[in-house]
């Protein structure tokens, strides 16, 4: 009969914990409840690792966990509480690069320790190697996303370059391996040195709107080191959180390159994304553009049968949600059917126009992707396109030219009639010109999202 410790069980628990509430984050509305639930199991694993340890520890050591778990908790706690949605990718890549530097310490600490066990030796550098590779790496992100450093750094050669480097860190561990000199300090340090250098090149050439889809793979490194460290302690924690952490990163990778219709490849040797092109380098359709005023505007949707609002990233930096929300309220009130079509990479981060919907209270059933939405466009009298424009640019399908050719984009097109909403004719993230602007069908809305939709939610309370 298998006999199980209280530390294994609270271990078990703790796994358990953290697959379902994976799970749960898969869908907006138990997204939230699966967080807390991630994060009981994750207390439970950690209070268990202290009070349930084997040999015997010193009364100071149990002081330092409690002062680094409390400086912790606050920090995050006020750092999560305080940062506006448009920031969360530049919090999640700090966080992200926090765990990657645990991971190597992890192996900084544990490696003068080790025996002349390969498996050890492996973990311990592999750890090393992949949690600095995730911390100087995600710094770099966090750095482009606050903007200290703002564009896309081109190195000559830096392909070679780190390529060089990754041979020489795997040349090493391999010498390591097959050293009896394996607990040289010294080799430790320089293998250290190596990665930082590693994860700056790596991060360093990539265009800073392209940083989700990188600091998503940085997280599955980081999940990956921290199964290392799982792996070297016997932690079935952390070895299972460490590997759900990687595998799901390596998943939301994969998935965001798809929907762009992009090849990891292309993110990380920075074929697009320097973040904002300007109308000079992009006004190139030479077509005629027409717009429209708020008070038309009132009136025509006042009176449609059916609109659609498709929200971009622009929506979340004038930070319009509330206001976009009072808009639908008043058309349904109206008579007219409301509803969100949401593209899989509108914003910059996995699921950011449905946060950004939730936080205004947006009904979760009136929000679909795009599949679904696609079809009901033809018999829609007006789209709303709020600060969007890559995913509704029609080259995706017309132009083999565009970097974004294939790209799966919302069909705009076939409505009665478009109405964009933006400051002006600069283009979006891929840096491209729309030909949508100058459709017969279209109109711009000129302006701040936010101050222009709020003008219009006042013409419509007036009709
Ligand atoms: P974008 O193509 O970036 O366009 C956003 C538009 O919003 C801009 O053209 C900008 O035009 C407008 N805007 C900015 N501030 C505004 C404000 N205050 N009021 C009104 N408009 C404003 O956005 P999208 O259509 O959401 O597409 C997302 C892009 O990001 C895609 O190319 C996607 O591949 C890429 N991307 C997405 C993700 C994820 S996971 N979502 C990750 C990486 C990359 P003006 O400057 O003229 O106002």
């Amino acid at each position: 009969m298998i006999s199980l410790s209280l530390l294994e069980i609270s271990y078990l628990i703790a796994s358990v914990t953290f697959i379902f509430g994976l799970k749960s984050m898969g869908n907006p509305k138990t997204a939230r409840n699966g967080n807390l639930i991630g994060a009981a199991g994750m207390g439970i694993a950690i209070l268990a690792t202290i009070l349930l340890h084997d040999g015997e520890v010193k009364p100071i050591i149990y002081v330092l966990i409690a002062a680094a778990i409390g400086i912790g908790t606050i920090a995050g706690w006020i750092t999560a509480r305080k940062v506006a949605m448009t920031k969360m990718p530049e919090l999640v890549s700090l966080f992200n690069g926090m765990g990657g530097a645990c991971a190597a310490l992890i192996s900084l600490i544990e490696y003068p320790h080790l025996s002349s066990e390969t498996g050890s030796l492996l973990a311990v550098t592999a750890g090393l190697v992949i949690g600095t590779v995730s911390f100087s790496g995600s710094m770099i992100a966090f750095a482009k996303l606050n903007g200290s450093l703002s564009k896309a750094i081109r190195i000559p050669s830096y392909n070679i370059i780190n390529t060089i480097l990754m041979i020489v860190i795997v040349g090493m561990i391999s010498l390591m391996m097959i050293s009896d000199d394996y607990n040289n300090d010294i080799n430790l340090y320089i293998l250290l040195g190596l990665s930082v250098l590693y994860g700056i090149l790596f991060v360093i050439p990539i265009g800073g709107a392209d940083m989700p889809v990188v600091i998503s793979l940085l997280n599955s490194f980081t999940g990956l080191a921290a199964a290392f460290g799982g792996f070297l302690y016997g932690n079935k924690a952390m070895l299972t959180g460490g590997i759900l952490v990687g595998s799901a990163g390596t998943l939301l990778t994969i998935v965001m390159c798809k929907a762009m219709n992009r090849s990891l490849s292309s993110v990380i040797f920075g074929a697009f994304g320097g973040g904002g092109a300007s109308l000079e380098s992009t006004s190139k359709s030479g077509g005629t553009i027409k717009d429209i005023q708020v008070a038309d505007l009132a009136v025509l949707m006042n009176y449609s049968k059916k609109v659609i609002i498709v929200p971009g990233y622009g929506l979340a930096v004038a930070q319009a949600q509330h206001v976009i929300h009072e808009i639908e309220l008043i058309l349904e009130s109206r008579g007219v059917e409301v509803k969100y079509a949401i593209h899989p990479v509108a914003g910059r981060m996995p699921g950011h126009m449905n946060v950004l919907l939730a936080e205004s209270s947006v009904d979760y059933s009136k929000l679909s992707e795009m599949e679904e939405i696609n079809p009901e466009f033809a018999s829609t009298d007006v789209v709303l396109v709020v600060g969007a424009n890559d995913v509704v640019n029609p080259a995706a399908k017309n132009d083999p030219s565009s970097p974004i050719f294939g790209m799966p984009i919302l069909d705009v097109e076939a409505a009665q009639h478009i109405i964009v909403n933006k400051r002006s004719m600069n283009a979006g993230y891929a840096g491209i010109d729309n030909e949508l602007f100058y459709n017969p069908k279209n109109s711009m809305l000129f302006g701040d999202a936010k101050s222009v939709l709020t003008a219009l939610a006042t013409e419509l309370k007036n009709l």
